[in-house]
């Protein structure tokens, strides 16, 4: 059992916060409305906790659980109290109508992230090509990781493991940028009739 940090109180953060809840890890919401997240605690229940937004999360693994425009805002917010934490990207930065996106090859989000966080903190990018949905309800899905270091990586690998996801390492950070992609394409075939009930899945054949 671990204690998993989230920053947010939204959708994702209720889908994630409510499998690794249910999967034996200790929650802890972080959002800047209060209330918010206090509210997600009580619905996720286990002993989820709420801390104050911008304060040293108590998990190793940070979830960044907002939407992409405010991933810079969450990291300059928090500042040194992200130090040596290793942050999870689950960002898809799409443009207005969801036809594109907003980031480029080498500028994802999550490098964006990087080069903002602190210099000890590590990122990983993860869960951006599973829908909520899909978490929530525990399917056994893939769950894609990219990022540079090594033993950030596995400690995501291992929580998403824990989770009866599947982890699917692609490589290093400079893949995120595909997995953005992935989200894309993942809502591509949603719109065109498969609905928001899936997971991007790499098949074994
Ligand atoms: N929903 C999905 O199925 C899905 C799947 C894969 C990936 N994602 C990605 O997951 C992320 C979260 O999606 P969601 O569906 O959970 O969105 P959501 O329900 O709209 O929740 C967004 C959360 O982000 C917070 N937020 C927004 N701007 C912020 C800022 N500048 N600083 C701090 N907090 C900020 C909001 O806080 P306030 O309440 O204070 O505004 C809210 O808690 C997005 O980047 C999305 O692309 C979503």
């Amino acid at each position: 059992m671990t204690t998993i940090s989230i920053i947010g109180a939204g959708n994702m953060a209720r889908a994630i916060g409510t499998r690794a809840a249910k999967h034996g890890h200790t929650v802890e919401l972080m959002s800047r409305d209060a209330a918010r997240s206090q509210a997600l605690a009580d619905q996720i229940g286990h002993g989820a906790t709420t801390s104050p937004y911008g304060t040293r999360p108590a998990g190793d693994i940070v979830v960044v659980a907002v939407l992409f425009a405010g991933a810079l805002d969450v990291v300059t917010d928090y500042g040194d109290a992200l130090a040596g934490k290793v942050l999870v990207d689950i960002t898809n930065p799409f443009n207005a109508d969801a036809s594109g996106l907003v980031t480029s090859a080498g500028d994802s989000v999550a490098d964006r992230i990087r080069a903002a966080a602190p210099a000890d903190a590590h990122v990983v990018k993860a869960f951006n090509t599973i829908f909520g949905g899909a978490i929530a309800d525990d399917k056994v899905v893939d769950a894609f990781l990219a990022g540079d270091n090594t033993e950030a990586k596995a400690l995501v690998a291992a929580f998403v493991d824990s989770l009866g996801l599947r982890p699917r390492d692609a490589g290093g950070l400079e893949m995120a940028h595909a997995l953005e992609w992935g989200g894309l394409l993942l809502v591509g075939v949603a719109r065109q009739g498969a609905g928001f009930d899936l997971a991007l899945r790499a098949e074994e054949i």
